[in-house]
């Protein structure tokens, strides 16, 4: 076997783990969507449609069944995989992957985001050059993704850019020259408050 191979071997047998074992994984943006795209058509709130009597999108009645669904997602018994294969759905080695992972890390139930109540989460800490770069406490929350995805802000658009942007955004037509060379004056001013204006006045013409 090459080098090649082995390590795109190992990069294949590894890539399904990595994420899932590292960090815990979230029942609300992880588990909640391969359960609901996989399993709740059968096992779920429709008792019309409901099979073998097991419903998993209740804690209560999904938790004693937890070690059956580890069973039966990686099942090698065709007959008894999960979902069944004549369903036509399957699940991907990273989906079974991240199930597993859930379920060896306690089984964390969430109730669903939208009738959780709010709660302000902790403005990220970030290194000096990376919250210069954030004008507001939301920059930072995206400046933190983008440093753990490995990606860097672009650089700032001009003020003739961003007007066509901004409008396009809007109104799905771009600035009049007139439009552009008011923004363009008014950014020389203030910035932001030249954004602020386009908002304003794009949104009482909508
Ligand atoms: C198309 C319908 C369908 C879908 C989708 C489906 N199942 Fe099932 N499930 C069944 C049927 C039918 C049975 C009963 C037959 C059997 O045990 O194989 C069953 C049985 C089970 C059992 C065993 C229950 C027991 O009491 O022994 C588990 C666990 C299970 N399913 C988990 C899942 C999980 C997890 C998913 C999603 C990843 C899923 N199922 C998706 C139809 C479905």
């Amino acid at each position: 076997m090459s080098r090649r191979t082995l390590s795109l071997l190992l990069v294949a047998l590894v890539a399904p783990f990595t994420g899932s074992a590292a960090q815990p994984v979230s029942f609300d943006r992880e588990v909640r969507p391969i359960l609901t795209a996989n399993c709740f058509h059968c096992h779920g709130p429709d008792a019309e449609s409901r099979k073998a009597d097991l419903r998993l999108d209740r804690e209560a009645d999904a938790k004693p069944a937890l070690k059956e669904v580890l069973a039966r997602i990686s099942h090698s018994d065709p007959e008894e995989i999960m979902p069944p294969i004549k369903s036509g759905k399957k699940l991907t080695a990273t989906e079974i992957a991240t199930l597993r992972a859930w379920i060896e890390q306690g089984a964390q139930w969430e109730q669903h985001w939208s009738v959780k109540p709010l709660q302000r989460p902790a403005t990220p800490k970030l290194p000096s050059p990376q919250a210069d770069w954030a004008r507001g406490p939301i920059d930072l929350f995206i400046r933190a993704k983008q440093s753990e995805i490995g990606v860097a802000p672009s650089a700032e658009a001009d003020n003739r850019t961003l007007i066509r942007r901004m409008t396009f955004d809007l109104t799905g037509l771009p600035p009049t020259p007139a439009e552009i060379a008011a923004f363009e004056a008014a950014a020389k001013t203030n910035r932001d408050q030249a954004i602020a204006f386009v908002f304003t006045v794009r949104f009482q013409r909508l």
